[in-house]
């Protein structure tokens, strides 16, 4: 027999990538395409949705075609995604009502605070969503485009307009309209939906105005949710979670207190907890890692909104850099401490923090501050922020963190990941296929149809490399508690 493969759809929020796995979980060939970010006001955050589906399929074609594959040999896809993304569109015809609102968006910061200040609703959404009242989520994206798109309005109410994450999207795109549905993982992020029931929740979509009827079906991570035809060969859409889930998932991470680290453009810190879900006294999220077997898994989650996306700033908004990756070469050409600290509260702060009013800042300049430092703090500020959620985690869990597993595009960094172990005073742990995303929608959609079992997926995680911490206690203290004080100095700054 020859050899067979796996596909999986990775939407992030800067671009679409399509990674094709052997089925052995090998990456046989990666085809990816950036995606336009739209920021048409201050705050606002806006893709073109039609083009977010347009450069996946792009994408997915050339990975076919570049690796020679015949269709025929692709057992399954899985899709990933970033998740919380809203796209609205009219169910007749596929057009997008209005851009997709990119969850790093916070125009909706002010109805998010007037909802926040009923301590009711505060305590019910945490304790049924498993979320915090943030424009981060779903839910007042959703509303937004209700109240303000007449477009939106008018296809609401001859019951012609459908919701989606993007995951939802690109499933209904690439079924040809056929397949509304999204799965625990993505639904679990919209603020709408009931964590304990499993279901839509009512109260929260009265609350908002919401009807029902534009929503997805909700299925397990593991699931046949339709085909894709390509070649004339029907090829099952077998996997999907949104993209930390899915991180979470590639890494093995199975069991109740394994923990993970995805710096992406944003920088995810989920630990599983079983099949309960745990709340967090520390602002922490509760959240679906995945259904699988007949049950779902839960997870507590931490999130840094922009880790990645700060490198990005000073490769595009600072030209201090060309490639993100000479960012190492840089901060390494600083000797000692440079005692600059860069914030990178552009979006706001999330966990454990939770200020949409907090705004990116810089502390410590002096007249001898020059580029390297500003990239090497903005580096660190990774590293302090992981730390944030990682000591939230761990008075939530009350277990202490043997070793932090990393994945995602900036874990490449080694200056960036020898800190990282150096401030937490725990071991970092790089694991061999650093495309956990890709590879955990990949697992699911080869175990959805029959391909791999989870005692595979343990046996293929391999580590790359183990950073050791070297740094002394004390500086650490002094680095954290200075970290701590330009933390407190960047909230509450806009309101
Ligand atoms: O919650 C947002 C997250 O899913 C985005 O992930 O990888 O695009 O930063 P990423």
């Amino acid at each position: 027999m020859g050899k067979k493969y796996i596909i999986a759809l990775d939407q992030g929020t800067t671009s679409s990538r399509t990674v094709l796995f052997d089925d052995t979980g090998k990456i046989c060939g990666i085809s990816q395409k950036e995606t336009e970010q739209i920021y048409p006001k201050h705050g606002w955050v806006e893709q073109n949705a039609v083009e977010i589906y347009q450069s996946q399929l792009e994408t997915l074609h050339n990975v076919i075609r570049e690796n020679n594959v015949d269709a025929a040999d692709i057992l399954g896809i899985g899709i990933t995604n970033q998740r919380e993304t809203t796209v609205l569109w009219n169910k007749n015809t596929g057009e997008p009502v209005y851009n997709a609102i990119v969850w790093q968006d916070v125009r909706t910061s002010k109805l998010c605070k007037e909802l926040k200040a009923d301590a009711t609703l505060n305590a019910y959404v945490r304790d049924n969503t498993g979320l915090v009242i943030d424009s981060y989520f779903s839910a007042t994206k959703i509303k937004w485009i209700l109240d303000n798109v007449p477009k939106a309005k008018a296809l609401n109410e001859k019951g012609s307009l459908l919701f989606g994450t993007v995951d939802t999207w690109l499933l209904w795109n690439l079924t040809k309209g056929k397949v509304h549905a999204t799965d625990y993982s993505n639904a679990s992020r919209t603020m709408i939906y009931n964590i304990k029931d499993l279901e839509w929740d009512k109260n929260m979509l009265d609350r908002l105005g919401i009807p029902e009827s534009m929503l997805p079906e909700v299925k397990p991570s593991c699931f046949h949710f339709g085909n894709f035809t390509f070649d004339d060969h029907v090829i099952p859409l077998s996997g999907m979670a949104g993209d930390q889930q899915a991180a979470l998932f590639g890494q093995a991470c199975f069991k109740k207190g394994e923990t993970k680290n995805t710096y992406g453009t944003g920088c995810f810190l989920l630990m599983n907890t079983g099949k309960k879900p745990k709340f967090s006294a520390n602002g922490l999220l509760t959240t679906i890692a995945w259904g699988l077997d007949g049950e779902v898994q839960y997870a507590l989650e931490g999130s840094v909104l922009i880790a990645g996306a700060a490198i990005q700033w000073l490769r595009d908004g600072l030209q201090l850099i060309d490639h993100a990756k000479d960012s190492e070469y840089f901060a390494e050409q600083v000797i000692g401490d440079s005692n600059v600290y860069v914030v990178p509260a552009f979006a706001g702060l999330g966990a454990p923090y939770w200020d949409m009013d907090a705004r990116g800042s810089i502390f410590g300049l002096t007249r001898d501050t020059g580029k390297n430092h500003l990239i090497k703090a903005t580096l660190e500020s990774l590293a302090y922020r992981s730390k944030d959620l990682i000591l939230a985690m761990e008075e939530d869990s009350g277990v202490k963190l043997a070793a932090l597993k990393v994945d995602g595009g900036a874990c490449a960094n080694n200056y960036l990941m020898q800190f990282q172990a150096g401030i937490l005073g725990t071991r970092v742990e790089r694991a061999e296929i650093i495309e956990s995303t890709a590879l955990g929608a990949a697992y699911l959609a080869g175990i959805g149809v029959g391909l791999w079992k989870k005692e595979d997926i343990l046996k293929n995680r391999k580590i790359q490399k183990e950073f050791h911490p070297v740094m002394e206690e004390a500086k650490r203290d002094k680095l954290y508690a200075t970290w701590k004080k330009a933390v407190s100095r960047s909230m509450d700054w806009e309101d």
